[in-house]
């Protein structure tokens, strides 16, 4: 089958992993250009993974070859790399979070929408087999109706091992940004879209002090929420509980579990692939490990731009789309809008759950 020819731009961190499967996993993807604003890092990339060139923004851009851009650039250059691809009448996936605001978000997603091309967006660890195997038990009917869910990210920061941490306490950082759209995809795919947002925010110490190098001694100056405990109304009736935060040092609270009117599931971290994935019903003396049902337990980042691509040629909804990530956004802004207001947050967006995968896929493929 003709492969479908994606470019990379930005080629920093999580490059490196898209480039591994762009090329060695995914039987229908071909990495065939990346760009960055430093073009070293690009020619780096470019000689370690075998991509046919590395080249400027706008070269990429006018390729006619490339299919889909893979926009693997730091937030605040997503929305406008992103329309650059949609202008130059590419597909487009960006790394998390789709934009850092929803005009820009709906924006884009109107955007492509004229042009006749698809947005995409990390997370794409909801198609691993841990996030699919909970998917199945939930759709089977292994926990009944599910009827509440708590998830919890808790640490104290990025201060202390990351390089330029400023970024994570400036607005469109702080723990909802960086991980909510890991914890809630995870919830919208499992549990359907939210309506309705509420919740409390804080800021616990207005200043931090890195103490990571090269920056070490340096003070931030925190300009976004990093405690924030939402309530979650999903438009299934079911309550979520979600708690995002940096100013934690330890707890023993789980990553996710959802709460059925037959029995409990507890689903693996949002930020993998795998599992492990256990279930205890009702009338269980314990809680039962359920072997995974579906493949993709390896890291697998970049399975929904090859999912995208399928969807491309067979003209299917693709799974890691826009509308998904443009809900999750609008989600992460509610859930600040929120206790700044005082109010309960109405959402104006909704999505569908995307489609489970099929069972029994051939390594490196998508549909069946
Ligand atoms: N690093 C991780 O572990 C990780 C994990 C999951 C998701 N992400 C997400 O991936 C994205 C990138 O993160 P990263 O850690 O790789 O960051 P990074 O800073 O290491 O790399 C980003 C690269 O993008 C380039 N860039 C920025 N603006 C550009 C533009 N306008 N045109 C071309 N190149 C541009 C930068 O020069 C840099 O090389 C972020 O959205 C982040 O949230 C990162």
């Amino acid at each position: 089958m003709k492969t479908t020819k994606a470019g990379i731009i930005g080629c920093g961190n999580i490059s490196g992993i898209y480039l591994k499967n762009g090329q060695e996993t995914f039987e229908i993807l071909e990495i065939t250009a990346c760009a960055d604003l430093i073009p070293e890092r690009a020619q780096a990339q470019a000689d370690q993974y075998g991509v046919d060139r590395a080249c400027s923004v706008e070269e990429l851009l006018a390729d006619r070859e490339i299919e889909i851009v893979i926009n693997l650039t730091t937030p605040q250059a997503h929305f406008p790399v992103a329309m650059q691809a949609i202008e130059a009448g590419k597909s487009v996936h960006n790394e998390k979070p789709l934009t850092l605001t929803r005009d820009e978000g709906q924006q884009l997603l109107e955007a492509a929408e004229q042009q006749g091309v698809r947005v995409g967006c990390a997370p794409d660890t909801f198609l691993g087999g841990g996030h699919q195997t909970c998917r199945k038990l939930i759709d089977d009917g292994w926990i009944g109706e599910p009827v509440a869910a708590t998830a919890f990210m808790l640490c104290h920061g990025h201060e202390s091992w990351h390089p330029s941490p400023v970024f994570y306490y400036e607005v469109g950082g702080g723990p909802m940004f960086d991980m909510g759209p890991y914890y809630l995809t995870a919830l919208i795919n499992l549990m359907g879209p939210i309506r309705r947002v509420s919740g409390e925010a804080r800021i616990t110490f207005p200043e931090r002090t890195i103490t990571s190098q090269p920056l070490s001694g340096r003070t931030i100056a925190v300009e976004t929420p990093t405690h924030i405990a939402s309530t979650l109304a999903f438009e299934s009736g079911a309550i979520g509980t979600l708690i995002t935060s940096f100013d934690v040092w330890s707890h023993q609270l789980p990553r996710i579990e959802i709460y059925g009117t037959e029995g409990s599931l507890a689903v693996p971290d949002p930020n993998g692939f795998g599992g492990p994935v256990f279930v205890r019903r009702s009338g269980d003396a314990e809680w039962h490990p359920v072997p995974l049902t579906h493949e993709y337990a390896e890291n697998s980042r970049g399975i929904g731009v090859a999912d995208m691509a399928y969807a491309l040629r067979s003209g299917r909804p693709h799974r890691a789309n826009g509308t998904l990530a443009y809900h999750v956004l609008d989600v992460m802004q509610a859930t600040l809008d929120a206790p700044q207001r005082g109010q309960h947050i109405d959402l104006e967006s909704s999505c569908e759950r995307p489609l489970p995968l099929p069972m029994g896929l051939r390594p490196g493929l998508l549909d069946p």
